[in-house]
């Protein structure tokens, strides 16, 4: 007895038992090794032979308790043969299918158009695959995936389409919840930036609109630069807290109206670092922490805190640099009037390439040049950004 428990032959014929062949790896019954080999072998060869009983009923068998629904369809869209999953699927009765027009039983939102797998396959096409909703008896709908490839005769001739149909509703029904579910903890995130960014501002009524406005402008340049979609979402979270770190910084020397000394520049220039360390532990899907540490340093190496140079900063953070300032003199500080945005659109032209990255800054004037971008609740504005105070 071989391991599969199937008599074996005398010496001599390793692979072969009696009434039974090891065929490709299979134990085949004698009476039906030629038609294993019709299956086994090229079509071209298969086109010659003729399936008996035997072949035909495993073949029945395999075609009916497929994970998929499945059936043929000639080239006049009618249905002759369906499996038992497809007519559970869609709570068909089998006998009472065949004949009839696959549109008419299996109706779908692809159905007479130019995405129907029999036409497309008619037209020549080797396989089609696509997702369609079908339609059951009850008007409910199914999310299927819908695979077709040709389905020939003995003769090699196209007879119509093998249709597979896989019920994709569940999976749907997951994704659907996990988008749900992944859009309530973008909320709570979000909800919780804004917080952070109002626990700021409440301290330091100097910024007050201050970070909301930065990061429009810095979304704005971002767009300009086409940014994706989801890198825009990053900026956008780290412009709305990236002076978070001032709430080191006692609120007396935020406010103060005259110049500062320097220990107290030293304790505002601290607010990129302490920013950071304040949100590092946060698994943001962006670079939040760094953008938040980097949005004072300058292309030449000389800003704060770790004195980074060009390519070194992030891109996130050049942009964040440029908008903080032109916001920043644009508009009102406690120890002098807003200097305007003409000043603050000078200030980048002049230093770009020096203190701030060209295509940023050019990206900044193109959206002024062409009235594409002003600051929200413009007028009255009272930011702070202590930074570029002067030091007594
Ligand atoms: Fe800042």
């Amino acid at each position: 007895m071989d391991q599969a428990g199937l008599p074996t032959k005398p010496a001599g014929s390793a692979t072969e038992s009696a009434g039974f062949t090891k065929l490709n790896g299979q134990i085949i019954p004698d009476d039906d090794k030629e038609n294993f080999n019709s299956i086994l072998m090229p079509q071209k060869k298969m086109k010659k032979q003729k399936p008996n009983k035997q072949t035909t009923s495993l073949l029945t068998e395999i075609f009916n308790t497929a994970a998929d629904g499945m059936c043929l369809i000639d080239k006049d869209f009618n249905i002759f043969a369906i499996n038992t999953t497809l007519a559970r699927m869609f709570n068909l009765d089998k006998e009472d299918t065949i004949g009839k027009k696959c549109y008419e039983v299996l109706p779908g939102s692809s159905c007479k158009t130019d995405r129907c797998c029999l036409v497309r396959i008619l037209n020549g096409e080797k396989r089609v695959e696509f997702e369609t909703e079908k339609i059951h008896n009850d008007s409910s709908r199914s999310s299927c995936i819908v695979s077709a490839t040709p389905f020939f005769g003995p003769d090699g001739e196209l007879v119509g389409i093998v249709e597979d149909l896989k019920d994709i509703s569940r999976l749907k029904e997951v994704e659907t919840k996990l988008q749900r579910s992944f859009k309530k903890l973008r909320n709570a995130l979000e909800g919780t930036i804004d917080a952070m960014s109002l626990v700021i501002e409440m301290r330091d009524p100097y910024t007050a609109g201050h970070q909301k406005r930065v990061t429009d402008l810095a979304v704005a340049i971002a767009r300009e630069l086409d940014f994706s979609a989801d890198k825009i979402e990053g900026i956008r979270m780290a412009g709305l807290i990236h002076d978070i770190g001032k709430i080191s910084v006692p609120a007396e020397i935020l406010a103060k109206p005259g110049s500062i000394n320097e220990k107290e520049f030293a304790l505002i220039m601290d607010h990129p670092q302490v920013g950071y360390d304040i949100l590092k532990a946060i698994e943001f899907p962006w670079p939040v922490a760094q953008i938040v540490r980097q949005h004072h340093e300058r292309m030449d190496g000389s800003g704060y805190p770790q004195g980074l140079r060009g390519e070194d900063i992030l891109l996130e953070a050049r942009i964040l640099a440029v908008a903080d300032v032109v916001e920043s003199i644009a508009t009102y500080r406690p120890y002098r009037p807003a200097l305007g945005l003409k000043k603050a659109l000078k200030e980048i032209s002049e230093q770009k390439n020096v203190l701030y990255d060209a295509q940023v800054v050019d990206a900044c004037l193109k959206l002024y040049s062409e009235n594409r971008f002003k600051f929200d609740d413009w007028k009255g504005a009272q930011p702070s950004h202590q930074t570029d105070k002067k030091i007594m």
